[in-house]
């Protein structure tokens, strides 16, 4: 299949941010199953992230708040690339920072890198300008995207929606007119937990992204409105995700307009979900009799 013109044996990826660098997942399953590799977010500089606790369980998902913690653009270059470089199926980069600049140094260097497809940008962190996201307000997004689209001549664009915003359609609109070449929808949605025995917040960072099962159905909402108002009219593919467990999940993503899914969760649960996932939709495909994975995509009713 094709995802804006990157070559995918199946539609199935993972989510950024759940399954490392490659090497941690890659110990768990054969990653030449899945149809693209997805990163964790690289920033220019070398990111601890935040003090634990970073991760809560809740009831059908999880919290997070990480805090970004990666090995930053140059040791991302020089350590993690060569294992990629061998993985097998396409490669995409999860891309964060605090300024557009940084989004620029990181695009502009991972550019020239043959093996990597896509450079998706993680637009749900806060700029130092006014410590607002750049992914919940359609100017600020614009102005992000516009100035990271001269530097990617050769990989795809990929921009992150933030589920965070009243109405998703009007920042996915602002990605496209941008320039973005497929969307990814959606992000964490924020969220807090607190013990009730001692009275603090169960993060350290008092807040994080929620994810996971309870998230599915407002992720679905959002890529099919994305879908009918803004992307199917630019052809621009989606990649689906949010809560995705078993291939059920992963059709009714597909059937509400995206091209490919992304599991992320569900990995901390079974890192070979995305391997039961291929083969039920494959399964599925046989028992419809519907020819090929693109047949489904935004077929609701
Ligand atoms: C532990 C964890 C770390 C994540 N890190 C990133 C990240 O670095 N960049 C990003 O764009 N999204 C990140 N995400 C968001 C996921 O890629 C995904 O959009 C979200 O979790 C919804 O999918 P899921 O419910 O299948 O996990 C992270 C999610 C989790 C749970």
């Amino acid at each position: 299949m094709d995802l804006a013109g990157i070559r995918m044996a199946n539609p199935v990826m993972t989510a950024s941010g759940t399954s490392g660098f490659g090497p941690e997942h890659a110990q768990f399953m054969d990653l030449r199953r899945l149809g693209a590799f997805v990163t964790k977010a690289v920033s220019p500089e070398v990111r601890k992230g935040n003090p634990p606790e970073r991760i809560v369980e809740t009831r059908g998902g999880m919290l997070n708040a990480i805090g970004l913690a990666n090995v930053g653009l140059e040791r991302f270059v020089a350590e993690k690339v060569p294992f990629l470089q061998g993985v097998g199926v396409p490669v995409i980069v999860n891309v964060v920072g605090h300024k557009i600049e940084d989004y620029q140094t990181v695009c502009r260097r991972l550019d020239e890198i043959e093996c990597i497809a896509g450079l998706e940008l993680n637009v749900s962190c806060p700029n130092v300008v006014d410590g607002l996201e750049f992914g919940t307000d359609s100017v600020r997004l614009a102005k992000l995207v516009s100035a990271v689209r001269p530097l990617v001549k050769r990989a795809k664009l990929i921009v992150k929606l933030s589920p965070n915003v009243t109405d998703v359609t009007e920042t996915a609109r602002a990605a496209v007119e941008s320039g973005a070449e497929i969307l990814s929808v959606i992000n964490t949605l924020c969220g807090m937990a607190i013990n009730v025995e001692t009275w603090k917040p169960m993060l350290a960072n008092r807040t994080g992204g929620l994810s996971g099962p309870a998230i599915k159905p407002v992720a679905i909402f959002m890529v099919n409105r994305v879908y009918e108002k803004v992307a199917k009219a630019a052809g621009v593919p989606i990649i689906g995700m949010g809560g995705i467990t078993d291939w059920r999940d992963a059709v009714e993503f597909l059937l509400a307009g995206a091209t490919a899914v992304a599991v992320g969760t569900a990995l901390f649960v079974d890192p070979q979900a995305p391997l039961h996932i291929v083969d039920g939709i494959a399964a599925y495909l046989q028992r419809k009799k519907i020819p090929c994975v693109r047949d489904l995509v935004g077929q609701l009713k």
